[in-house]
């Protein structure tokens, strides 16, 4: 498949179309999207028990441990993609901090003003190089250290007796616990911001298309 082809737009200008989500990072977007909507949903049952009662404790303790399982399984799938792909580009650090931190500022100047003014957008998307340095630094962040931290104190509070000697390390159940909740706070924070944000293309639709065709849509 090529990553680019020529189209049409419908105001005549030429626009060069740019396929960023390859079928294994769609698949395990949604997968992942899914899990972490059940995952949270969940949560909050066996954490506020009292408070409401979607289904029964046991159900919810049932569906976490084994949506945990799947989430997990798929972040593999996500890793083992990119790592064998030319693709791991779009998660390279960028060594060259002081341009970075240049550009993030450019970046966040332009979603919270020049966006709205029809100014164009200061980060031109190609497969290799696809996240805006907001995006790159939020994912990086995400993928590499919350989900693997959640799905660490996950495991052990799924099997205390076996990783008895690790908790003890971290400094016991109730730090593994508390860690495992603050994560699961920033995730609902992450998701609810991430949606909104994957809103600010041409369209509302413009990037949720793009993430189920893997095709860049038309762009200013
Ligand atoms: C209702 C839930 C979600 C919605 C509606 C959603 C929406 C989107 C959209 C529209 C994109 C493409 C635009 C972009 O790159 O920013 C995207 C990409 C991405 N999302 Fe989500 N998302 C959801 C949940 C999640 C969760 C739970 C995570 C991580 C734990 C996540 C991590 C990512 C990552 C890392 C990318 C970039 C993927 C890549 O190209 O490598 N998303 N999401």
């Amino acid at each position: 498949m090529t990553t680019s082809e020529s189209t049409q737009q419908p105001r005549g200008q030429e626009h060069e179309r740019v396929y960023l989500h390859p079928v294994p990072v769609r698949i395990w977007h949604w997968v992942n999207a899914l899990g972490f909507l059940l995952l949270i949903l969940t949560g909050f049952q066996i954490r506020y028990v009292d408070l409401f009662s979607l289904m029964s404790f046991e159900t919810a303790v049932h569906l976490h441990n084994w949506v945990g399982f799947a989430v997990i399984a798929n972040w593999f799938l996500w890793f083992f993609y990119y790592i064998s792909s030319d693709k791991i580009t779009n998660y390279h650090a960028d060594l060259n901090a002081s341009n970075f931190f240049k550009r993030y500022f450019d970046q966040a100047q332009y979603y919270s003003f020049g966006i709205f003014m029809g100014e164009k957008r200061p980060h031109n998307v190609n497969p290799h190089d696809k996240f805006n340095p907001m995006q790159k630094l939020t994912y990086q962040f995400v993928m590499f250290i919350t989900a693997p931290i959640t799905f660490f104190t996950g495991l052990m509070m799924w099997d205390v007796a076996r990783f008895q000697g690790l908790i003890n390390m971290v400094g016991g159940i109730r730090v593994v616990n508390t860690i495992h909740v603050l994560m699961f706070i920033l995730f609902v924070f992450f998701i609810f911001l991430h949606a909104y944000m994957g809103m600010l293309g041409l369209k509302p639709s413009s990037h949720y298309k793009e993430m189920f065709t893997g095709w860049e849509e038309p762009h200013e």
